[in-house]
């Protein structure tokens, strides 16, 4: 019978011939860098930009929103998500993402190694449209601003849009989701890969390995990158 060689009967025959190392492999299985860490100078911070959010009335979206959901995470994330727009739990609770479908993107981000607050979550507008519709081009257009900024002061690796309405929107182009999920695409520099949005996939679970693979993609960007 074959005897299965162990780490500790390999690091003692190595001792015994005088070699006293031998290397842990990582438990994590490579552990993502989810933020950048060192302090950055210069441009506004994600709280001024804020401030100036919640008292917004660039649009008529502000008539019927109970909070402005301005984003939620880690200030210096590497991974950035965009969505559309806040659904009426996410209105409730000031929050991008606490809905159903928020609690499918939780899985995903946990899947790749990380949490919520590793991440920023922001989406194309900060107020809920009414009924959960897709927000109007002029409503996304008095509201990219502000992302836009969330961006320039995040400075995120990567950034995923979720969904056709944030990929449409932040890139400005008219892709469908079908054919563009999964392929990179670039905004001033940062790479940017769009994928399903998550409550897409809760009503067409046959999908959702394809998601699954683009967070593959995304945990290997942040990897390498
Ligand atoms: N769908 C979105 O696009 N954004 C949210 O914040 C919640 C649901």
């Amino acid at each position: 019978m074959t005897k299965r060689l162990t780490r500790n009967m390999v690091a003692s025959y190595l001792r015994e011939i005088g070699i006293d190392y031998l290397p842990v492999p990582p438990r994590d299985g490579g552990k993502i860098r989810a933020a950048e860490t060192p302090a950055r100078g210069g441009g506004e911070t994600l709280e001024e930009i804020r401030e100036e959010a919640l008292s917004c009335r660039r649009c008529p979206l502000c008539k019927g929103r109970r909070t402005v959901v301005f984003g939620v995470g880690n200030p210096r994330a590497r991974l950035l998500f965009v969505g559309e727009g806040p659904g009426e739990e996410e209105d409730r609770q000031g929050e991008p993402f606490v809905g159903a479908a928020g609690r499918r993107l939780t899985q995903w981000i946990q899947r790749i190694g990380l949490s919520r607050g590793d991440v920023y979550i922001a989406n194309i507008v900060k107020c809920r449209p009414p009924g959960n519709r897709a927000p109007l081009p002029e409503e996304a257009a008095a509201c990219l601003p502000f992302l836009r900024r969330q961006i320039r002061a995040i400075r995120p690796a990567v950034i995923c849009t979720l969904g056709a309405v944030a990929l449409n929107f932040l890139l400005g182009n008219n892709d469908r989701i079908t054919r563009a999920r999964g392929q990179w695409r670039d905004l001033d520099g940062i790479p940017v890969l769009p994928t399903y949005h998550p409550a897409y996939i809760l009503r067409n679970a046959t999908r959702e390995h394809e998601v699954l693979a683009d967070f593959d993609l995304l945990a290997e960007s942040l990897r390498s990158g």
